[in-house]
């Protein structure tokens, strides 16, 4: 069963339409990475979702009683409650239920109705951490890595990663059945990033990343969303590297069907080029050699940069090296094309 379902949204904000026509389901247990460029949607898409903002057109259908707890990409604290005041929000509906339950415990001695009342909240209250929430507390806050002692500190005195560990920490303790966090690397130093990976890992719930650290959705993502910039978003069940070599692939057919193309305007230059003297034809398969020499060898350069920037977790890098990779590969092809071509006549 799905957690939530979206069909056929779009976002407009006037004059610009950020996106149409994503559709996609969340199952439970999922770790989705929602990634894609600046800009393309990603954090609109997930107001959506909350209902912070409204879709232009379609739907959205969350199963009935499901919780959603939601990290902003710029999580606001305002106030100078300390970093356990921030969690006690978590049992806001608990101190509803202590007041509601001290109250009844006056009236039970005379009404049914509230040794019932009571008996329904208590066991609510016991199922809910009621009589263990403080070590509940104490535990995910040092899961996200606070120490006693900062505990009291006003969040005004924290820093942005300590913040959002801080937000984080209180979101763990609300359970929700659906995590959605909107880029929540981002003010993390590099041991609060480790500690964020192990707490979505042992979080056990749906989880929906808005990210760019390669790294983390390397490590969490079972499912790809990538929202594009023009229009649309591609839903890829599997993970992050899985997803990168399926569009791999698909560049290479692409630059296959268009070699193709090229192979038959070099057949054609061939048969113009037959005019040529034999001087001018060895001539360019010359040029060709050492021009199909170059490419073999930028080739083997790409090849060594993506490895690196692989073991690094560059993301980016690894993009923008992956497309100049088959550009090159493409312009390989075609020379080799024309060389096989023309080197007949020779
Ligand atoms: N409330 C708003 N009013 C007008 N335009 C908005 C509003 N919110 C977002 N936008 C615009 O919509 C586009 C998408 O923004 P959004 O924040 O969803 O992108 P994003 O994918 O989350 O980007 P980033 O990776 O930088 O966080 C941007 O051009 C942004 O300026
Ligand atoms: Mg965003």
């Amino acid at each position: 069963m799905s957690l939530l379902t979206a069909s056929n949204l779009s976002k407009v904000y006037e004059p610009d339409t950020i996106f149409t026509g994503v559709s996609a389901e969340i199952p439970q247990k999922a770790r989705i990475a929602l990634v894609g460029p600046n800009g393309a949607g990603k954090t609109s898409l997930v107001k959506l979702f909350i209902g912070e903002e409204k879709p232009n057109t379609g739907q959205i259908h969350i199963a009935r009683g499901t919780t959603i707890s939601y990290l902003p990409q710029r999580p606001e604290l305002i106030g100078g409650h300390s970093v356990w005041d921030e969690q006690m929000r978590a049992f806001e509906h608990l101190h509803e239920m202590e007041i509601e339950m001290a109250d009844l415990a006056t009236k039970m001695g005379d009404s049914p109705e509230a040794v019932e009342r009571y008996g329904y909240l208590q066991e609510h209250y016991e199922r809910q951490g009621g009589y263990n929430f403080e070590a509940r507390v104490r535990m995910i806050l040092s899961g996200v890595g606070f120490s006693e002692n900062e505990y009291q500190t006003p969040l005004t005195k924290l820093s942005g990663g300590q913040k959002t560990r801080a937000v984080l920490a209180r979101l763990l303790l609300e359970t929700p059945d659906l995590l959605i966090l909107d880029e929540p690397t981002n003010h993390l130093d590099i041991d609060s990033q480790e500690i964020l990976q192990a707490v979505i890992e042992n979080f056990g719930g749906t989880v929906l990343l808005v990210s760019h650290d390669r790294y983390l959705i390397d490590a969490l993502a079972t499912q790809i969303w990538a929202i594009r910039a023009d229009d649309g978003m591609e839903v890829y069940e599997g993970t992050y590297q899985e997803y990168i070599a399926l569009r791999k692939q698909r560049e290479t057919q692409i630059s296959e069907v268009s070699n193709g193309n090229t192979r038959k305007k070099s057949a054609q230059y061939a048969q113009k080029v037959r005019g040529m003297n034999p001087f001018q034809l060895k001539k360019r398969v010359e040029e060709l050699e050492q021009h199909i020499t170059k490419l073999e060898s930028q080739l083997e350069a790409l090849t060594s940069q993506i490895e690196a920037a692989s073991s690094l977790g560059a993301a980016d890098k690894i993009l923008s090296l992956g497309a100049q990779y088959t550009k090159t590969e493409s312009a390989l092809e075609t020379a080799i094309a024309e060389w096989s071509e023309l080197a007949e006549y020779i």
